[in-house]
């Protein structure tokens, strides 16, 4: 039996801590079910903004076909970048599968490993992903270069939902940018979601019926 923990924490911030990053609103906590684990990591800061409206349709959809979510912010999380280690610049990433930096990487790396599909959603910064999402990606990326690394991510079924929330431009840009770097990590892109502001409405019900269908295992 699992937790479905599907929006703002306990503080009601959806800040601090990589547990406490971890959303799940009132109403919706402890609603214990089994099914499918489907990690929703998400670039945004904002608990109440576009991208996390977009993840929280996503998670109703899981819930629904009886799966377990879990919501994680990762702009809250202590996330450096990668420092480029070693002398060719690839560090311990290619030959131990294993980063150097002591942060909640490693963590959030591990929940990715255990859940059964993952949903990375981004707000669109500069028709690209946002920072946090970025830094995660590009060490994900560096990890998957070595075989012990690459355990539990490669074949991983994940989809991408891109939010362009301003003037609505560069979620198609961000999607492939998304794709390219999902073929490094070898991914199962089973699909990538494009929203703008103009369309969140309408799309929360596509990005509903896709958590259902992920949660299924049908997607
Ligand atoms: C640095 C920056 C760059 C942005 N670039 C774009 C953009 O290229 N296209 C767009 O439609 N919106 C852009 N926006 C608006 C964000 O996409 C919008 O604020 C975001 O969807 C809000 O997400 P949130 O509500 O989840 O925080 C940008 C916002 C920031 C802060």
């Amino acid at each position: 039996m699992k937790k479905v923990l599907n929006g703002k924490n306990d503080n009601g911030t959806g800040r601090g801590s990589i547990e406490k990053c971890i959303g799940g609103n009132d109403s919706e906590k402890n609603q214990e079910v089994e099914g499918m684990k489907v990690l929703v990591l998400l670039g945004s800061r904002n608990p109440e903004g576009q991208t996390a409206t977009a993840a929280r349709a996503m998670l109703d959809g899981v819930r629904e076909a009886g799966g377990d979510g879990e919501l994680v912010f990762l702009p809250d999380l202590n996330l450096e970048r990668c420092r480029q280690c070693g002398n060719t610049g690839y560090g311990t990433c290619k030959s131990d599968g294993k980063c150097v930096i002591e942060d909640d990487f490693a963590a959030v790396v591990e929940k990715l490993k255990k859940a059964d599909a993952a949903v990375f959603a981004t707000p669109v910064y500069f028709y690209d992903l946002s920072e946090s999402m970025r830094s995660f990606l590009d060490r994900l990326r560096r990890l998957t270069r070595n075989e012990n690394g690459k355990k539990g991510i490669a074949g991983k079924k994940v989809v991408s939902v891109c939010v362009a929330g301003g003037g609505g431009g560069g979620a198609p840009t961000c999607s492939a940018i998304f794709e390219r770097i999902f073929t490094y990590l070898e991914f199962d892109l089973v699909d990538t979601i494009p929203v703008r502001r103009q369309n969140l409405v309408m799309k929360k019900s596509a990005l509903k019926e896709t958590g259902r269908l992920l949660a299924a295992g049908t997607l």
